[in-house]
């Protein structure tokens, strides 16, 4: 099939890499002729082309998206002739966090406390009910941690409030977490559904550095009680293709931060790592083919961003049971720009090799 990108950063490059053993096309939507997709398809650069959505549509048996932050209009307009996998509704509600969280409360899923704040006023109500320590997030465009402010005290308030640029934003309780854990699933267009096991992510100032596959410490209990949350979302969207969902793992269990309606930073994994990545389920997931299996192949896996700077990957490339995954993408501060995979036996072996990826982790 051919299949229509709305966009063309390193996850669309990763859903191609994976379709094309399937015999699908792809094609991109595009800002510049040199995005990390730009190479793998048909680009429809929105700087050339007069309308790029409606090229792509022109190209495509179904379109998809990279991005929670695409714009719903289009995809409404494109929808009205090709097929959009995940449909207008799952990206609807995972791009704006209020509307997440509504979405949890109607399907009693666990969040932090949280209020809409539009204004000065509106915070200092909603800290009288949330307390201190509490964090203001913009409610739509936020990635890697942008877009927040944590408030500790009275004083910051107004700093806080300055800081959103009288964007509509989102008051939440600041949540005192054990662990942040994320779990991956994909919904079929005949509603089959595959989970991935709990995953848990390690963050640096908002950016995620490494993620633990599977994570550590998880009784049946806990991916229960994730999938079931899973499983409620997925088809209260009527979701085709992966979703993703953030976990807080708390002394209380699991509360839910926020689901992506996409493949995810933290399923990068899987490439190496399971019988079928998480690329290779959504794109099987969107053209109606049968899911693939989601167990893992190791006991052990790891996935390490490459940020900001590319590093000396010869040394990764000597390590045995490690693969290097690069976006063709610029070094710049803070950018996500490639990502490693470690496998191994044990929990022993897999701590050796990530010891042996110091310079790509904080200190
Ligand atoms: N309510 C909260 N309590 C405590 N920490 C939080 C809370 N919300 C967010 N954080 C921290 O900030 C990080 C980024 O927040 P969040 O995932 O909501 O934003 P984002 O910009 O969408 O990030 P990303 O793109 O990495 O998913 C979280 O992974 C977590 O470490
Ligand atoms: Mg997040």
């Amino acid at each position: 099939m051919k299949i229509g990108v709305i966009g063309a950063g390193q996850l669309g490059r990763m859903l191609a890499l994976s379709g094309y053993p399937l015999n699908h096309q792809f094609g991109f939507t595009t800002k510049s002729n040199n995005e990390p997709s730009s190479m793998l398809g048909l680009v429809f650069n929105e700087n050339e082309c007069q309308n790029s959505a409606e090229s792509i549509m022109n190209f495509a048996d179904v379109v998809t998206y990279e991005s929670e932050n695409t714009d719903v209009e289009i995809i409404r307009n494109i929808s009205k002739n090709v097929k959009v996998f995940p449909s207008e509704k799952s990206l609807f509600i995972s791009q704006h966090r209020c509307r997440e969280k509504k979405l949890f409360d109607s399907l009693n899923i666990p969040c932090a406390p949280n209020q809409k704040v539009n204004s000065l006023n509106d915070l200092r109500l909603a800290l009288n009910n949330i307390g201190f320590p509490a964090i203001l997030k913009t409610a739509t465009n936020g990635y890697d941690g942008k877009g927040q402010f944590v408030i500790h005290s009275d004083s910051q308030i107004d700093k806080a409030w300055d800081s959103m640029n009288g964007v509509e934003s989102i008051l939440e309780g600041f949540v005192s977490f054990k662990r942040e854990l994320s779990l991956i699933a994909v919904r079929g267009i005949d509603n089959d559904h595959k989970y991935y096991p709990l995953v848990e992510n390690i963050h640096h100032n908002g950016i995620l550095r490494k993620t633990i596959a599977p994570a550590n410490r998880i009784d049946h209990n806990i991916q229960d009680i994730a999938e079931k949350y899973m499983r409620k979302i997925l088809d209260e969207l009527d979701h085709v293709g992966v979703l993703t969902i953030e976990f807080f793992e708390t002394d209380k269990g699991l509360l839910v931060n926020e689901i992506a309606p996409r493949v995810h930073n933290s399923g990068h994994w899987t490439i190496d790592g399971a019988t079928t990545s998480q690329f290779e389920n959504h794109i099987r997931a969107i053209t109606g083919m049968p899911l693939g299996d989601t167990t893992p192949i190791h006991n052990c896996c790891a996935m390490v961003n490459i940020i900001g700077k590319t590093g000396d990957t010869n040394s990764v490339l000597k390590m045995p049971n490690t693969h290097l995954h690069l976006y063709n993408k610029k070094e710049r501060k803070d950018r996500k720009i490639g990502h490693i995979n470690v496998n191994a036996g044990s929990v022993d072996e897999l701590q050796k090799r990530l010891s042996q990826l110091k310079q790509y982790l904080p200190k």
